[in-house]
């Protein structure tokens, strides 16, 4: 570099301009909860994969899954202060950031299955949903699969009376809470990367969780009784800090918004089948009954649990679930 411009670097620098990310020698690091053999990590392997390849290894993307980095509540601030560039985190832990929209997610029973669900995420709601981020300083690019929640516990679950008195942990979102208490069980906020631990020292006595997660976090080794009642989804955001992500050259965010699409459309894909695939390595392993509810006791659940619609409404709005349930009446 010569003299003049390694002096006025050197005085931007100083001055504290932000300069454009060079083209080169970019470094998303991109931190998970979960195991690499689920869903999300195996989206964001495709994701690392496919980035590298696009920008001819202009960018190298780190991955660091089962919370190496960062814990549930540590990640959502080390994106805001960009010590990570990227994440996803489950839309159930958005509500700390004071965006109460995605916990419209959490809602029991209010998608019947990943169509539905992909009418909202893919159509107008899901979009502006992404926007309303921009606030907080962050980007949010795609919406993610895991899949539909089993509910576990060392006790059968099959009456919603069977909750009665258990503590059941669950993430950090209201909507959650709202449902564990409706069923009349004592909700416990903890991290993802602690559950299994406070399964196994009864801290807890049961959980939610799509097949994937149960799975590779062992959880099934610790809960005898799990039923198949797929009250819920869980789901993220792919979100980046939005600082770094304007900052990029255009033609290297150009082949990340690539590399971003094709990595959605891959773990979307493979999502249901990773959750089928955990669901038999569980019932191989003989360490937990799996019960399947009788018609009557699923109405049973959903008189218990439909309430908790209106009864939270005030988190996300009133508006904005009456969209999406005229969405999926269409
Ligand atoms: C959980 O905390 O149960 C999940 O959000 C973990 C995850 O990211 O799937």
């Amino acid at each position: 570099m010569n003299r003049i411009l390694k002096t006025c670097l050197t005085a931007l620098l100083a001055s504290g301009v932000a300069l454009p990310a060079l083209a080169q020698d970019i470094s998303i690091k991109f931190s998970h909860v979960v195991a690499p053999d689920t869903p999300k990590g195996k989206a964001a392997a495709k994701f690392k994969e496919l980035a590298e390849q696009y920008t001819e290894g202009k960018v190298a993307v780190e991955v660091y899954p089962n919370s190496q980095l960062y814990k549930d509540k540590e990640e959502l601030e080390a994106l805001q202060l960009g010590s990570v560039q990227m994440l996803a985190p489950s839309l159930a832990k958005f509500g700390p950031l004071g965006i109460g929209d995605f916990e419209v997610f959490d809602l029991p029973f209010l998608f019947d299955g990943y169509d539905q669900l992909r009418q909202v995420t893919d159509g107008e709601i899901g979009q502006q949903m992404l926007g309303r981020l921009e606030e907080k300083g962050i980007k949010g690019l795609a919406f993610w699969d895991n899949g539909f929640k089993i509910m576990s516990a060392n006790s059968p679950l099959q009456s919603p009376d069977d909750f009665l008195g258990l503590k059941m942990r669950i993430q950090s979102s209201k909507i959650l809470e709202a449902q564990m208490e409706a069923l009349g069980a004592l909700p416990q906020v903890m991290a993802f990367s602690e559950v299994y631990q406070g399964l196994q020292t009864g801290v807890v006595d049961g959980t939610e969780n799509p097949p994937s997660n149960m799975y590779t976090q062992k959880m099934h080794e610790v809960q005898k009784h799990a039923t198949l009642s797929d009250h819920g989804y869980l789901g993220y955001a792919l979100i980046v800090n939005k600082e770094f992500w304007d900052g990029l050259p255009d033609d290297v965010r150009g082949q990340l918004d690539r590399a971003v699409a094709e990595a959605t459309e891959y773990g979307n894909g493979i999502a249901k089948e990773e959750n089928d695939k955990a669901l038999q390595a569980m019932r191989d392993a003989g360490t937990t009954e799996f019960h399947e509810l009788t018609e009557e006791e699923r109405a049973a659940w959903k008189e218990k649990l439909v309430p908790v619609h209106e009864e939270m409404a005030e988190r996300f709005g009133a508006e904005l679930l009456a969209s999406i349930k005229a969405t999926l009446a269409q």
